[in-house]
């Protein structure tokens, strides 16, 4: 155990791993025209703590669990997740009002390599909703600005509505301390931005790739796109940092349905590093 104070939630979590706590509903946002972002209370009053890119298995009670990232700052505030509505759980959490329970168990996972990219620059490339792990990646980055070098984030959105925590994008667009470049693969008449495919910004990248850690989330074959033209622009595999998403129940590395090979993303990632995931990228879900 480590020498080091532990929050209730986290003991009760050391205890009881399959044990979700409650937590209540405080805001409900509609983010994206498929995704909503829901603000939560712990119900013991603690502040939920974790590092970036890891996630929480949440329960909608009466449906099922699900493995969902936070999204919010670490630093600060409630918890946040980002949810985007495809089957009967992410469906049920994404309904719930302000005020409803909800079960939280984590957190899990090994994060974004916030350490390792410190005196670096930092490249962040979100395909879609992959920008909700990311964002305490970037407001890490943005709060402890000094200890990184340039910091850029290339976004890549399916039309200009879905274009993740829009706001949030512009004000950081608006900033001197991050590039932010975002992409759109079918334009609107009002739409003045770039138009293609994420990984068609990484050729304007203006980066020493011998000193540029890059973070990566979205689907899996944008993902692996991406890993490419960052290989092709002379970043290191082992420099290339992707989040994996895999079916899961246990979230503790026994049910074995997050195993990929030898190698179980709930325990071991879900963030990796491109040298360990390419052969295991041909894999097919289990
Ligand atoms: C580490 C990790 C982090 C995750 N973070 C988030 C997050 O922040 N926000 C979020 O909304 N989801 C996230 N997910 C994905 C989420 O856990 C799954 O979508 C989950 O299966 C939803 O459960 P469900 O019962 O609603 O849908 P299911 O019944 O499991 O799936 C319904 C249908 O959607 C398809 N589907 C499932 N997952 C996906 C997906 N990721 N993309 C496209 N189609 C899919 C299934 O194949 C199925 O056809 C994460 C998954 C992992 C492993
Ligand atoms: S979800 Fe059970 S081993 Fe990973």
């Amino acid at each position: 155990m480590p020498d080091v104070p532990m929050s209730e939630t986290a003991a009760l979590l050391h205890a009881r791993p399959m044990v979700p706590q409650i937590a209540h509903v405080r805001r409900r946002r509609h983010d994206a025209p498929d995704a909503w972002t829901l603000e939560l209370d712990m119900a013991n009053g603690e502040r939920f703590l974790y590092a970036p890119g890891q996630f929480n298995m949440l329960t909608a009670f009466g449906v099922g669990e699900a493995a969902i990232s936070v999204s919010g700052d670490p630093a600060e505030g409630p918890l946040i997740h980002t949810i985007r509505a495809v089957g009967p759980v992410s469906k049920a959490l994404s309904q719930l009002g302000v005020g409803d329970p909800i079960g939280v168990r984590g957190p899990f996972g090994v994060g974004w390599p916030m350490a390792q990219a410190e005196g670096k620059d930092v490249v962040v490339v979100a395909g879609g909703l992959g920008l909700a792990p990311l964002r305490p990646a970037l407001y890490r980055l943005l709060r402890e600005r000094a200890r990184y070098g340039r910091v850029t984030l290339l976004f890549g959105a399916r039309r200009p509505e879905d274009i993740l925590f829009r706001q949030e994008v512009e004000r950081w667009r608006g900033r001197l301390d991050i590039d932010v470049e975002v992409t759109v693969d079918h334009a609107t008449d009002e739409w003045r931005g770039h138009v293609g495919v994420v990984t068609n910004l990484i050729s304007r990248l203006d980066t020493d790739p011998s000193k540029t850690v890059a973070m990566v989330c979205g689907p899996e074959v944008m993902m692996r796109f991406v890993a490419m033209a960052l290989i092709d622009k002379g970043l290191g595999e082992e420099t290339i940092h992707l989040s994996m998403e895999r079916n899961m129940k246990c979230a503790i590395g026994h049910c074995g349905h997050c195993q990929l090979g030898a190698t179980f993303i709930c325990r071991d990632g879900p963030v990796f590093t491109y040298a360990r995931l390419k052969p295991l990228l041909a894999v097919k879900e289990l």
